[in-house]
């Protein structure tokens, strides 16, 4: 189980090149900065067949994305992330303040990393033991449902139980239920016994004292021990409760009871925390808002201290969380920011150090552009054809239609703030929202947009300057 065993667990075992392939199914261009993520990636594979002492020496190369708004960057992080099937975090580093001040401390970042691998891992594991869990639920319902049935019909016929036999000789089922379990389970797995009510004594775990800490999200140490305390109390945890529920609803909770059981928690932990500190992966959004010069005064001094806070995290140190101690050393961490107005020396020296890889991503053009439009799987002209699917349109567009959209999005980031492909949803919102609109009472069923439906509706818009910085 250990990702020692099974390095594939890491990275799924791709290659860079397959890394890349993968993110060009989502990601136009950017060449350089997917190939940048695709070797970090596959060296925290490579790092696991190396002998133990040489391992613990090789530091994960942390990068730094520089790029305008809207090229990419939390695009490649995220659809990496979703490959790596690692522990993954995005923050905005500009969420954080200086220890001492109101905010989130910098720690919150791997007690959340934490968090989510151990919501996978307990997945994981939960879907390995489900159909044990769901055998062993639908016994205990079927057992439940036989003694309710043998406490309704005490005498229905004369010491024989609750069975009925008809005058040539077969059984008969009183009523909904049947005593006997082969039939009580066939009917149970049809779902003919969903609205039967049964009393079930469930172990209360979610006790509202508890829980009103909240889901456990940046907790404090102080929260964190004081729900642990709670929880300890006795009467606060592992008193049964008894309820009156559906069957269908029982099903359910015997179900989480029972997996509950089957479900070995201390491995989890200590698979999530291996998880988190081996393959664990932090994206650090907006690094550039907490670099600023040093030589200014004012926010500028909570920024260093946010850098101050962060480094130890990045250079290797021990956070406390619920589930245990966790090593930072060999977390990846990938910072990004726009840098317009700071750039990556005004960081502090140390932190920069300690992100060797500098990647800088190209603004988009309109070339860019069609191929956005067109390309990626998730492509926005396919999403908005999907929509329309829905209400029986077949929408589509010629490659003319979508040059022009490519070209509006262009100068309209041109002409005002160059936002990259956050104008195109902007701009195919403009120009679809007619459709939008009347979609479910149009009879015509199939709609090309050519170039001329695309000219007619935006450029009105691009024509009033006013409305144009409104709208795009
Ligand atoms: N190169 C690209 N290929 C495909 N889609 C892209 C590309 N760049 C951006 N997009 C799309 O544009 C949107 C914004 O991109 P993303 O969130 O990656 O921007 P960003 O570079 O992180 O910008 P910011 O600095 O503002 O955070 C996303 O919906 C993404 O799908
Ligand atoms: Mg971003």
């Amino acid at each position: 189980m250990s990702t020692e065993a099974n390095p594939k667990s890491v990275a799924g075992g791709f290659s860079p090149r397959e890394i890349v392939s993968e993110l060009d199914r989502y990601i136009v261009g950017q060449a350089k900065a997917k190939r940048a993520v695709a070797v970090a990636l596959r060296n925290r594979w490579r790092r696991q067949a190396v002998a133990p002492e040489l391992r613990d020496e090789i530091m994960p190369k942390n990068i730094i994305m520089i790029g305008p708004t809207g090229v990419g960057k939390t695009e490649i992080a995220r659809r990496l992330a979703k490959l790596a099937q690692a522990p993954f975090v995005k923050v905005e580093a500009s969420k954080f303040t200086e220890v001492g001040y109101v905010g989130r401390d910098v720690e919150s970042i791997i007690r959340d990393l934490a968090e989510l691998a151990i919501a996978m891992v307990r997945d994981e594991q939960r879907a390995r033991i489900e159909v044990r869990a769901r055998e062993a639920a639908e016994e205990r319902l079927i057992a439940l449902l036989m003694q309710a049935q043998a406490a309704q019909l005490p005498a229905a016929s004369s010491g024989r139980g609750p069975f009925v036999v008809s005058s040539h000789g077969t059984v008969q089922k009183p009523d909904a239920l049947s005593s006997d379990p082969g039939a009580l389970r066939a009917k149970l797995r049809a779902g003919a016994l969903d609205d039967e009510s049964v009393e079930l004594e469930l172990s209360d775990m979610g006790s509202p004292m508890v829980s009103i800490f909240g889901g456990g999200h940046g907790m404090d140490d102080m929260e964190m021990q004081l729900k642990d305390m709670l929880g300890q109390l006795p009467g606060m945890r592992g008193k049964k409760q008894r309820r009156n529920v559906k069957v269908k609803d029982a099903r359910r909770l015997l179900e989480d009871e029972e997996a509950q059981k089957l479900i070995d928690m201390d491995a989890v932990k200590r698979e999530a925390i291996e998880r988190t500190e081996q393959a664990g992966i932090v994206f650090l959004d907006e690094i550039d808002k907490i670099a600023g010069s040093r030589a200014a005064q004012g926010p500028d001094v909570s920024r260093e201290g946010v850098q101050r806070d962060l480094l130890p995290i990045v250079e290797g140190s021990t956070v406390n969380t619920k589930y245990g101690p966790i090593k930072t050393d060999h977390i990846l961490f990938i910072a990004a920011g726009a840098f317009h107005v700071s750039s990556v020396s005004d960081l502090i020296p140390e932190l920069q150090g300690r992100f060797p890889i500098r990647v800088e991503l190209e603004p988009l053009e309109t070339h860019d552009f069609v191929r956005i439009l067109r390309e990626p799987k998730n492509a926005l002209t396919r999403q908005y054809a999907a929509l329309l699917g829905a209400e029986g349109i077949e929408l589509s567009f010629t490659d003319a239609a979508i040059e022009a959209i490519a070209e509006y999005a262009a100068s309209a980031n041109r002409r005002a703030e160059n936002i990259g492909a956050r104008r195109l949803h902007t701009v195919m919102e403009a120009l679809l929202e007619e459709l939008s609109f009347t979609a479910s009472e149009l009879s015509d069923r199939t709609i090309v947009l050519d170039a001329a439906d695309v000219h007619r509706r935006l450029a009105p818009i691009m024509a009033d300057q006013d409305l144009a910085k409104f709208i795009l």
